[in-house]
């Protein structure tokens, strides 16, 4: 269509093809475009994280990423997390610490957590951990119940079984 552009994204393992309008930000191209409403919006201007995708790895904030930007680009979305109708380590960790209570901050919670787990230059201590963490907030204040559940998933994320 006039004024659009014509990308392809390969989220959670899928190659999709979307045509965006230069002004489309990458959360709205994945909510919208995809159907994938895993993501939330939280403030829109990269303050709160509960928009937080992975990018060939790497955590962002797609609510500050024009979605023209990432032609080809590998995204992991929250959607993205259970594999073969098996939980996540970081969702079972959720669960089982009592990490959100309204669970609008949650799904950019996980996806920064996962992130900060596979970084190796991130200390490991809950310190370490909510400093990394400390772009996501959640206005529940289950802040301890998320470091405590984000430490009790290391093993299992680091142990390659996500
Ligand atoms: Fe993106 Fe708040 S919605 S950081
Ligand atoms: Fe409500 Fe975090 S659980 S904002």
């Amino acid at each position: 269509a006039e004024g659009k552009q014509r990308i392809t994204l390969v989220v959670n393992g899928q190659r999709h093809q979307l045509d965006v309008t230069p002004n489309v930000i990458l959360l709205d191209a994945l909510r919208h475009g995809l159907q994938l409403t895993g993501t939330k919006k939280g403030c829109d201007h990269g303050q709160c994280g509960a928009c937080t995708i992975l990018v060939n790895g790497t955590s962002i904030n797609s609510c500050l990423s024009l979605a023209v930007t990432h032609d080809g680009d590998e995204i992991t979305t929250v959607e993205g997390l259970e594999k073969d109708g098996q939980q996540h380590p970081l969702q079972q960790a959720f669960l089982e610490h009592d990490a959100y209570q309204c669970g609008y901050c949650t799904a950019g919670q996980m996806m920064n957590a996962l992130a900060v787990l596979q970084d190796d230059d991130i200390g490991t201590s809950d310190a370490d951990v909510r400093e990394a963490m400390s772009g996501n907030i959640c206005r529940c204040g289950a802040y301890k119940n998320i470091v405590a559940a984000i430490q009790s998933a290391r093993s299992a994320v680091k142990g390659g079984k996500a």
